[in-house]
């Protein structure tokens, strides 16, 4: 499994495919999953502000587009460059909690070199889960 600061640099990387020329905002996401691969994502932003899309959740969905499962996914980073670290959005969460593993790490970042490591269960204690749907 890749070391922190090494997952934080495969971000940085994504940041840089980031389409966000409304906010001008960056950020990149890295997912490690089990046989080593790498899989980055972006926020990609539209003119119809409320339909862009968090890094997070790109680098989730192309996750499962490949073909790999919750039980595949090993760590996520993700980074912006923000005075304060940036974790991620409350949809992003609900996303997270149902996608990725409750006990994996979670590491947001910023370019500054701060970061902080936490899992789904601390950003989105009692989420709303599929359970929720049962009568
Ligand atoms: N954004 C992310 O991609 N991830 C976050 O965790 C926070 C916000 C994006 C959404 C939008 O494109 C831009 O950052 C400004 O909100």
């Amino acid at each position: 499994m890749l070391e922190i600061k090494e997952i934080i640099n495969q971000a940085i990387k994504a940041r840089e495919l980031s389409y966000s020329p409304y906010s001008n905002f960056k950020v990149g996401a890295a997912i490690e999953v089990k046989d080593g691969t790498i899989i980055l994502g972006a926020n990609i932003e539209n003119c119809s502000y409320p339909l862009s899309i968090c890094a997070e959740r790109t680098a989730i969905f192309e996750t499962y587009l490949r073909g790999y499962k919750k039980e595949d996914i090993l760590q996520i980073a993700i980074v912006a460059d923000s005075k304060d670290i940036t974790t991620p959005c409350g949809a992003c969460r609900q996303v997270l909690s149902e996608l990725f593993p409750r006990d994996k790490r979670i590491i947001s970042a910023n370019l500054k070199g701060d970061f902080l490591v936490s899992t789904i269960e601390e950003l989105l204690p009692y989420s709303f889960s599929k359970e929720n749907l049962d009568k």
